[in-house]
């Protein structure tokens, strides 16, 4: 999750270097206008039911990593003793206790459930089963749809598999990001491509219903032929699903703390215009291969079968649950807006507020109607195809009419089609997604930072 005090670019100022910053939009209204403030009122709004049929989800976060990669913007440690990740799967625990006896949680049935880091499966088995088991025991996952897990490749082995596919596990995500060893170790990354290989071929032995696989274009040290390189052995792999993220070079990186030692104001990685080639290289090669492109940054083997509940429960304004250390989650509300919120990101904080009898929250933000509907069609954007009528339908609020100006905008610049009642968004356009998306935000959070 990014925690760093980030400007977002309005548009790529240049296509030929990457600046530093934030790029991805993940949420809205921007992360920093979350505000402790609101805490009590997020807390508060636990002893709220939800609207009936609001679907219900859950996130996890797990912070640790055995390695901090050069690129990476997450709260992650790599210092914690088994005895301290203990403490903290306990107090994880503890959190969802007090919640699940909220009028908010209880009686719910999860409909999915997302383990992120960091690396949740730097965990040992003993510990994965105590996490997995507590939550059973406090949470109702008797309807759980998707039961998605991130792996760092290194720390897999058959029977820590074995054991994720009992607990439940159902959409199995390795961060692989490259094949090429010398790539791997100048950004720092714990694995190598030995342990890809194997964790790749044990994770599909286990007989998961997915298993995805993350790469990112531009890592430092990327070329032309070594990209082209990844994207021959993942067509080889034929994985579910795919997802490949452009590097982006966020303040609180080793990457910007090096170029800053050094007086470097350029990024030593791929320029955009580059990145963009790149992905659109893989996209070509995957749809040669029968893939079908989902979103700006996944592609997926059989779109009819392969879904990615997490997400698209997200991106609709689902309930969202969220423990542990920085993580954040989403509350609907009675008004037709929401709120957000955010745990304490340090574990120090974190665990005390928990022992201490407290809930972890840290941050939060009420939206109202109008901010909810901007959040939903920003990140529904980012499917490459948009319906007016939904939004008509839940929000009341035409968004064709809503956004007449920025919309006529992007289709004079061919950024976007429109036809009918729906908007197209051609893969160009998608590659760049989060920079248009700025635009449809709320004046008062143009040119904010970001988190
Ligand atoms: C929390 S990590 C996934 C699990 C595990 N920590 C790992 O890295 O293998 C989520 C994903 O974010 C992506 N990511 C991390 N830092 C990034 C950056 N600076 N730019 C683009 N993508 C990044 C990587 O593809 C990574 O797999
Ligand atoms: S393994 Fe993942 S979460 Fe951990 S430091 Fe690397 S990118 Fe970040």
């Amino acid at each position: 999750m990014p925690d760093e005090t980030t400007p977002l670019p309005v548009l790529e100022a240049d296509d030929k270097k990457t600046t530093v910053g934030n790029y991805f939009v993940s949420n809205y209204p921007p992360y920093s206008m979350w505000s402790t403030d609101h805490r009590d009122a997020a807390l508060n709004l636990f002893d709220t039911p939800a609207a009936l049929g609001t679907p219900l989800g859950l996130y996890v976060h797990i912070p640790f990593c055995r390695k901090r990669c050069h690129f990476c913007y997450f709260r992650v440690y790599t210092d914690k003793t088994r005895d301290e990740v203990s403490e903290y799967l306990d107090a994880v625990l503890e959190e969802a206790t007090r919640y699940a006896a909220t009028a908010r949680i209880e009686g719910r049935k999860l409909k999915y459930v997302y383990f992120g880091g960091g690396t949740p499966s730097y965990l040992s088995e003993k510990q994965l089963t105590h996490l997995f088991d507590g939550l059973k025991e406090r949470l109702d996952w008797n309807e759980v749809e998707e039961v998605a897990f991130e792996c760092e490749p290194g720390t897999l082995s058959t029977r820590k598999l074995a054991c994720l596919k009992d607990l439940g596990v159902t959409r199995l995500s390795l961060g692989i990001e490259n094949f090429n060893d010398d790539i791997l170790e100048l950004n720092n990354r714990a694995h190598r491509s030995q342990q890809v290989g194997n964790a790749y071929d044990w994770a599909i032995d286990a007989g998961f219903e997915q298993v995805n696989i993350d790469l990112i274009a531009g890592m430092l040290g990327e070329t032309d032929e070594n990209w082209q390189a990844n994207i021959d052995t993942l067509v080889k792999m034929q994985p579910h699903a795919v997802t490949i993220y452009q590097m982006e070079v966020p303040y609180n990186t080793t990457i910007y703390k090096d170029m800053k030692e050094s007086g470097k104001d350029e990024a030593p990685v791929a320029d955009w215009g580059t990145k963009r080639r790149w992905v659109t290289e893989a996209y070509a090669a995957l749809e040669d291969n029968g893939y079908d492109i989902t979103s700006a940054y996944t592609a997926v083997r059989d779109a009819a079968e392969i879904k990615f509940v997490y997400r698209d429960a997200l991106w609709s304004g689902a309930d969202m649950l969220a423990l542990g250390v920085s993580s954040f989650g989403y509350l609907t509300a009675d008004n037709g807006g929401g709120m957000h919120y955010q745990n304490q990101h340090d574990i120090v904080p974190y665990i005390s507020a928990v022992t201490g009898g407290d809930q972890p929250m840290y941050r939060a933000l009420p939206i109202d109607q109008e901010e909810a509907m901007i959040r939903e069609w920003v990140l529904q954007l980012k499917l490459g195809k948009i319906n007016r009528q939904p939004f008509i339908k839940k929000f009341g609020v035409d968004p064709f009419e809503k956004w007449a100006d920025i919309l006529g905008g992007y289709a004079e610049e061919k950024l976007i089609t429109i036809d009918g009642d729906e908007i197209t968004i051609p893969r160009q356009t998608l590659l760049r997604i989060d920079t248009l998306l700025v635009a449809f935000f709320k004046p008062e959070h143009h040119g904010v930072r970001y988190a």
